[in-house]
Formats: C-alpha cells, sequence, structure tokens
C-alpha cells in the first residue's frame, strides 16, 4: 500500500461535489490537504460570490483558522468529487514539527498564494473592465502559462473570470473577440494562446493611456 493510501485510510474522507466543507466566518476545527479532485476557495463580498482559488491535488486549505485561532477567512467548496485528509490542530502541529519537509513545502506554498492575492490586487486596481481582464491574461501567461512555439498558452475558462474579475461574460466575449480578430490572442475551446505577450502588454498599457488622457 503507498503511503498516500495509508494517509488516507488515516485521516482521509471522498466528498461528493457542492459539498461545502469550510463556511466563512465559522471557527474552523481541522484543516484539509487534498489528494484528488478540486475545491473552490470563495467569499461573498457584496452579495457576489468572489472566487479567490481553484485547488488541486497537494494542495490543502482551512489551515489559517488553526494556526490563527480566527473565524473561516473564506469558504470552500467541492467542485470535483474530492479526497482529502482532514487534519486536526494537534496532528497538523505535530506533523509541522516532526517533518520539516512538510513546513518547508507549506511555506512554499503560501508564498505563492500570497503572490497570487498581490496579483488580483494589482488586478482590482485596474479601474477599466477590459484592462483587468487584459491584466489577467498576462498574470496567467506568467504564472502558469505553458510555453510553445507559437506563444505561451494558457487554460481559460470564461465562465469562471466574471466572478473574478467583476466583468460580465458578454463583455469578456467582446473583448476577446477584438483582441482575436487583432491577432493578439488566439482561442480554443478552454484554451487561450498569447502568441506575443510583450504586444499584449502594450495594449494593456494603450487603455490605461487612454484611460487617463481620454480622446486629448
Ligand atoms: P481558513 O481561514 O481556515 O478557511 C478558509 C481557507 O481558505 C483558508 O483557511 C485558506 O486555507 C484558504 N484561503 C483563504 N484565502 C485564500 C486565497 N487567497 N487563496 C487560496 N486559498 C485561500
Amino acid at each position: 500500500m503507498s503511503a498516500e493510501d495509508t494517509l488516507f485510510q488515516k485521516f482521509g474522507k471522498e466528498i461528493p461535489p457542492g459539498t461545502v466543507l469550510v463556511r466563512e466566518g465559522e471557527p474552523g476545527k481541522e484543516m484539509y490537504v487534498i489528494q484528488a479532485g478540486k475545491v473552490r476557495i470563495w467569499k461573498k463580498v457584496r452579495d457576489v460570490e468572489k472566487v479567490l482559488a481553484t485547488l488541486g491535488p497537494g494542495e490543502f486549505f482551512g489551515e489559517m483558522s488553526i494556526i490563527s485561532n480566527k473565524p473561516r477567512s473564506a469558504s470552500a467548496t467541492v467542485e470535483e468529487t474530492a479526497r482529502v485528509l482532514v487534519i486536526d490542530p494537534r496532528t497538523f502541529e505535530a506533523m509541522i514539527r516532526n517533518n520539516s519537509e512538510i513546513a518547508v513545502r507549506m511555506i512554499k506554498k503560501l508564498s505563492e498564494r500570497l503572490a497570487e492575492a498581490d496579483a488580483q490586487i494589482d488586478t482590482l486596481l485596474l479601474s477599466d473592465p477590459n484592462s483587468r481582464v487584459v491584466n489577467w491574461i498576462l498574470q496567467a501567461c506568467q504564472a502558469r502559462g505553458r510555453a510553445l512555439e507559437e506563444g505561451i498558452e494558457i487554460d481559460f475558462q470564461v465562465r469562471e473570470l466574471p466572478r473574478e474579475l467583476a466583468v460580465g461574460e458578454p463583455a469578456i466575449r467582446y473583448l476577446c473577440h477584438r483582441l482575436e480578430k487583432s491577432g493578439l490572442i488566439e482561442l480554443s475551446g478552454d484554451r487561450l494562446l498569447v502568441r506575443d505577450t510583450a504586444r499584449l502588454f502594450d495594449y494593456l498599457r494603450f487603455l490605461e493611456a487612454k484611460l487617463k488622457f481620454g480622446d486629448l
């Protein structure tokens, strides 16, 4: 039996899609490590669900409450059937104390999460909806783009974006259509290809300048 299976026998649960494992504002008594499936981390901001992240195998959540003894900072909903390890605070502390590799991996993940949160702040500070979408695409290229001969490819699910960017889906589709027509991007299914990120970055600067100077 693999180490993963042994851990699953001891701490594991299989959770169906739609289950809310963690609710914002409630006290937290355990953290979760995802072995399989997907979990959406979200917050309600003025009655709108804002997705902070979608986590997959090897990632964890729910650690903040048990480290700081504060209410849950966000909610977590299972998106695709998940196998999770449910870890109580004592076990968590013992794992960190006894295994420095786990501690180092957690620090790395937490700093990645902070970098993502900083990038989200950057995006939200852009007041123009088109700029927010273009900036999101550029950041996705940098953070998780796949380098191909033709350019940089990212997963791009338009349905996911409006909640993240507070831009309506029709507006995103219209902008993508214009970007595609001008040769800046190519869309096929849930994939988006940016041929030349420097050009797309120039376009973002152009949008920002237009907003600043109008038709001057
Ligand atoms: P906790 O506050 O216990 O419960 C909600 C969890 O969501 C939180 O711990 C983190 O594990 C996770 N979380 C909160 N903010 C983010 C974020 N910006 N990105 C990814 N995960 C987050």
